[in-house]
């Protein structure tokens, strides 16, 4: 898909598959094309060229609602819970949209028990990414696409958020797309990893072979790796 602003073009030609059980990372420097590549499986941004397939279905023209009712989910770089309900309206009313049989089950795997009866923006922010993960997570989503899950957090918390993505990819058999600023974390966490650079994949496979890509080393992890 290839996806210009004008004259920038934020996205050139990039190919990206994801897979069932399988988390995804995707890293690269700020203005890469990160948050647009998941605009644009989400559906809210337009392709200047290329197309969204879901399961060998070409999706290109569907709307944003209609992508989240067939699967697909995300999450906002920013949090997006609603600060004046509690946790656990928040998340009836959205499972109540989405038709999800076990919210319980969501509440339980994110640890979020014990906040369902506080007000959201009076819990910890780190619990509110939470919250945000299992907004995501309604609806028996195939596809969940993260936009910095980790944004904010401290380090534990940071580990614990990864782990949780981790675990809920392997246990529901959701295809995961993670976006994330925190290399260690992408490396410890993602089964394929696909660096991005001016809007082009600079590399793309499993963590080991990415690490020693010379091209990344070059241009984005440098000395670190
Ligand atoms: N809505 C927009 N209008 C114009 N340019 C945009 C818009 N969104 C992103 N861009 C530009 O597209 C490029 C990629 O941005 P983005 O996808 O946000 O990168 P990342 O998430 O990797 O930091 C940047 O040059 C950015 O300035
Ligand atoms: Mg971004």
């Amino acid at each position: 898909m290839t996806v210009k602003y004008g004259a920038v073009t934020a996205l050139d030609n990039v190919d990206i598959a994801l897979e069932p059980g399988v988390v995804h990372g995707v890293i690269g420097p700020n203005g890469a094309g990160k948050s647009t590549f998941i605009d644009a499986l989400s559906g809210r941004t337009k392709l200047s060229s290329g197309k969204v397939m879901l399961d060998g279905t070409d999706i290109t023209a569907r709307p944003v609602g209609w992508r989240r009712h067939s699967g697909i989910s995300r999450s906002f770089q920013r949090t997006s819970v609603f600060g004046s309900m509690t946790v656990r309206a928040q998340l009836e009313m959205i499972a109540f949209q989405n038709k999800e049989p076990d919210l319980s089950g969501i509440v339980a795997s994110l640890g979020l028990k014990d906040v369902l009866d506080r007000v959201c923006s009076e819990i910890a922010y780190g619990t509110q990414r939470s919250v945000d993960l299992a907004i995501a997570l309604i609806g028996r989503p195939r596809v969940v696409l993260l936009d910095e899950p980790c944004a904010g957090l401290v380090a534990d918390e940071s580990v614990r958020m990864l782990q949780h993505v981790r675990d809920l990819c392997k246990e529901r058999g959701v295809a995961v797309l993670l976006v994330e600023h925190d290399v260690d974390g992408v490396f410890r966490t993602c089964d394929q990893i696909t660096v991005l650079n001016l809007g082009k994949v600079l590399a793309s496979g499993e963590p080991a072979e990415v690490r020693k890509n010379a091209d990344v080393v070059r241009a984005y992890l440098g000395s670190a790796a």
